[in-house]
C-alpha cells in the first residue's frame, strides 16, 4: 500500500472543485483496503471513501484525513438457469462494464450506458436514468463492513433500495466499504424502451432496437443535455442532476399543482410509490427565475439542463454551495417545496 500526501481532489471529481487530501491511498484489492483503514485508525484520522467522484461536491479545505480510492477491478460473467451474473470489482468504470454487458447482448443495464463513475458507487444512491434503475438487475453486493471488520455479502434486499436511495447513503452510511457488485442480466433480453425520450428517439424505426442502439440512443440523448462528460466542455463539468426530483404525498403535490394551476402552468408529474407523486426538479429550477445558462460568478446552471449546477472553470466549493442554497432558497419561496440535493458533501 502506498500513501501518498497532500493530493488534489478537483482532478479526481466530475466538478473540479475542492482541496487536497491530507493522506491519500489507492487499494487495488481487498488487502489494501484493509491496510488503509488500519493507517486511518492508527493516525486517528477521519476517512473517506472515493469512487468515480462524478457525484461529489469536495470542500475548498479538501479532506484533513484519509480518502481512500477503491480501485478493485475486473468484470467477472457466469452464466446459470438463462442468466448472466457479472461480478465486477468496485473500481470498474461503470460505463466501461455496460458496453461490455452490451457487448455480450445481456440486457438490463442499457439505459444506464453513459453515466459517469465507478461500479462501486451505483448501489449507494441506487443510480437510475430513463426507466432502468441498479436496484432492478443488483444480485448482492460484497462489501467491508466496518463494525466488524468482516467481508460480507449482502443480498438486493438487505440494501433497502429505493430512488436515490439505500442502506448505504441512510441507515448505515459509513459502516460499509463496497468492493464488488454483482449484477444478473437477460443473455438476448431486449432493450427496455419505456422512457419518452428513448420512444421518440426510435420512432420511426422498421426493426426492432438492440442492446447496442439502445445504449447509442441513451449516450446521444445524454450528450444533448450535457450529461455525458467530454472532457474540457463546460457544460458537463457538474455532478450530474443536483436535486433530486422531490418525491411529495398527494395533499403535498395537490397544493403544488394549484400553485402552477394559479399561473397557468403545468409540472411534468410521475407516480411514485404509495400515491406519491415524483416531479420535475430541472423544471421547478426554470419556473423560479433561473435558465439554462445562468451564470453567478465562476459558476453556473449548464445551457443544456437546469438540473446541473456547473464550474465554469476557476470556480470553488463555495461558489457551488452559494449557489445551490440561493436556488433552494427561490424554489422553497416560489412553489413550497425545498429541494434536496443529490450529490455526497465532502468536508463542507
Ligand atoms: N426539464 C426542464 N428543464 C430542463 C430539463 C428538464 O424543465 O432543463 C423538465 C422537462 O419537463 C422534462 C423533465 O424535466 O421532461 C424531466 O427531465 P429529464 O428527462 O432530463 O430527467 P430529470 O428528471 O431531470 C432524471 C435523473 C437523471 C437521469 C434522467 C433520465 C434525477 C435527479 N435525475 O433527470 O439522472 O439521467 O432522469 O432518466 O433523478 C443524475 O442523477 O445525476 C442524473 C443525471
Amino acid at each position: 500500500m502506498i500513501v501518498q500526501e497532500n493530493i488534489p481532489l478537483a482532478p479526481l471529481t466530475t466538478l473540479k472543485v475542492g482541496g487536497p487530501a491530507r493522506y491519500f491511498v489507492e487499494a487495488k484489492s481487498i488487502g489494501e483496503v484493509q491496510e488503509a483503514i488500519q493507517y486511518a485508525h492508527s493516525r486517528d484520522a477521519a476517512l473517506f471513501v472515493l469512487g468515480g467522484g462524478s457525484n461529489l461536491v469536495v470542500s475548498d479545505a479538501g479532506w484533513p484525513g484519509v480518502v481512500l480510492k477503491v480501485a478493485i477491478a475486473g468484470i467477472e460473467q457466469q452464466s446459470h438457469d438463462n442468466k448472466a451474473v457479472f461480478d465486477v470489482g468496485a473500481g470498474e468504470e461503470w460505463d466501461k462494464f455496460v458496453a461490455s454487458a452490451v457487448a455480450r447482448n445481456c440486457a438490463g443495464v442499457e439505459c444506464l450506458s453513459g453515466i459517469p463513475g465507478s461500479v462501486g458507487g451505483t448501489p449507494v444512491q441506487n443510480v437510475g436514468a430513463y426507466g432502468q434503475e441498479v436496484s432492478e438487475t443488483i444480485l448482492s453486493v460484497t462489501a467491508l463492513d466496518l463494525n466488524s471488520d468482516n467481508v460480507c455479502e449482502l443480498a438486493n434486499a438487505e440494501c433497502e433500495f429505493h430512488y436515490r436511495t439505500s442502506i448505504f447513503n441512510t441507515s448505515e452510511r459509513g459502516r460499509y466499504i463496497i468492493l464488488r457488485v454483482k449484477y444478473e442480466l437477460l443473455p438476448g433480453g431486449k432493450p427496455h424502451l419505456q422512457y419518452a425520450d428513448l420512444r421518440n428517439h426510435f420512432a420511426g424505426w422498421n426493426e426492432a432496437p438492440t442492446l447496442a442502439d439502445a445504449r447509442e440512443a441513451v449516450r446521444t440523448i445524454r450528450a444533448t443535455k450535457g450529461m455525458l462528460i467530454i472532457a474540457g466542455e463546460e457544460d458537463c463539468r457538474s455532478a450530474g442532476s443536483f436535486f433530486k426530483n422531490p418525491v411529495l404525498a398527494a395533499s403535498d403535490f395537490e397544493r403544488l399543482t394549484q400553485r402552477a394551476t394559479d399561473k397557468n402552468l403545468q409540472i411534468p408529474s410521475y407516480p411514485a410509490l404509495e400515491s406519491q407523486r415524483k416531479v420535475s426538479a430541472a423544471w421547478l429550477v426554470e419556473h423560479s427565475g433561473f435558465s439554462k445558462g445562468f451564470i453567478s460568478g465562476n459558476v453556473g446552471i449548464s445551457r443544456k439542463h437546469t438540473l446541473a449546477i456547473i464550474n465554469r472553470g476557476k470556480g470553488s466549493a463555495a461558489e457551488v454551495v452559494a449557489l445551490k442554497n440561493h436556488i433552494q432558497d427561490r424554489v422553497e419561496d416560489i412553489w413550497g417545496v425545498r429541494l434536496e440535493p443529490e450529490p455526497v458533501f465532502v468536508g463542507v
